[in-house]
C-alpha cells in the first residue's frame, strides 16, 4: 500500500488534477465527508488528509511514504531537522508548480518601513514562518523580535502587537482587505512533492512509478 498526505484546501484543490493526470482518482470527498483516508481508485493507494504542517511530519515518520506540502512548510519544517530536507530523512524530486504564491514582507499603509530599516530600528515581526523571517533580516542586517503566530497575521499591525508581518501573498485581496502594503518579496512559493528516503528504498518500483507519473503530469500542465 502506497500513502499520499495532502493538505486540506487549496493545495487540496489544486492537487486533484494532477493527481488525476497521474493515474489517481480520489474516491471520497474530504468536504463532505469526514473520512481521513480516503480512498482511490488504485487499491494499492489511499490519501490522508492532514494539515499542511504536518505533512512532513507523517512522511518523515513513514505515516505517509510520500506527500504534498508548500516549499514554506518544507523551509520551517526542515530549520527543526538541520536545515535541509534531506536532513530532515525527506527527499524532494519535483516541484509540482501548483499552489504558486510568494512569501512577503507587510507594513501598515502608514508605517515608513524604508526609514526604520535605513535607522537601523529593531523590527517587531509577526509570523508563522519563523525560520524564513530570520533568515531574511539576518541577510540585510535588520535586527527583529519575531512575534511566531498560527494565523490572521494580518491582525498584528493592526492592533500594534508587530510593525510588520511575513506571511503568504497570493492575490493581495487579504492585504489590501486589512490596509496593508507589500514592502519586500521574500520568495516564490510552490508546492512540492516529499517522499521518504526509507521507503524509496523499500517500495522503489510503486513509489518511482508514481514520482514519474507526477513528473509527467506537471509536463503536461505547463505545456
Ligand atoms: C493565506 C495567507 C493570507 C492569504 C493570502 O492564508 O496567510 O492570509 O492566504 O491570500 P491572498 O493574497 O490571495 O489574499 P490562508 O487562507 O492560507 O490561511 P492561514 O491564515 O491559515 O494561513
Amino acid at each position: 500500500m502506497i500513502t499520499l498526505a495532502l493538505s486540506k484546501g487549496r493545495i487540496f484543490e489544486d492537487t486533484l488534477p494532477l493527481l488525476r493526470a497521474a493515474g489517481i482518482q480520489v474516491l471520497d470527498d474530504p468536504e463532505k465527508s469526514r473520512k481521513l483516508i480516503l480512498t482511490t481508485n488504485q487499491p494499492g493507494v489511499r490519501v490522508l488528509v492532514v494539515r499542511a504542517t504536518d505533512v512532513p511530519t507523517y512522511v518523515q515518520y513513514g505515516g505517509a511514504d510520500l506527500g504534498i506540502t508548500g516549499k514554506d512548510t518544507l523551509i520551517e519544517h526542515a530549520a527543526d531537522w538541520g536545515g535541509s530536507t534531506a536532513s530532515a530523512g525527506l527527499y524532494e524530486p519535483l516541484d509540482l508548480q501548483i499552489a504558486k504564491c510568494r512569501i512577503s514582507v507587510a507594513v501598515g499603509a502608514d508605517f515608513d518601513y524604508e526609514s526604520a530599516v535605513k535607522q537601523g530600528s529593531r523590527l517587531k515581526v509577526a509570523t508563522k514562518y519563523v525560520a524564513i523571517a530570520r533568515e531574511f533580516f539576518a541577510s540585510k542586517g535588520v535586527h527583529v523580535d519575531l512575534i511566531k503566530l498560527y494565523g490572521s497575521m494580518e491582525l498584528a499591525p493592526l492592533t500594534g502587537l508587530a510593525d510588520a508581518i511575513v506571511d503568504l501573498v497570493s492575490t493581495g485581496n487579504t492585504l489590501k482587505a486589512n490596509h496593508l502594503v507589500e514592502v519586500e518579496h521574500i520568495m516564490d512559493i510552490s508546492s512540492r512533492l516529499i517522499v521518504n528516503q526509507a521507503a524509496l528504498k523499500l517500495k522503489q518500483a510503486p513509489l518511482r512509478g508514481l514520482i514519474d507519473a507526477f513528473g509527467a503530469a506537471v509536463k503536461l500542465a505547463s505545456a
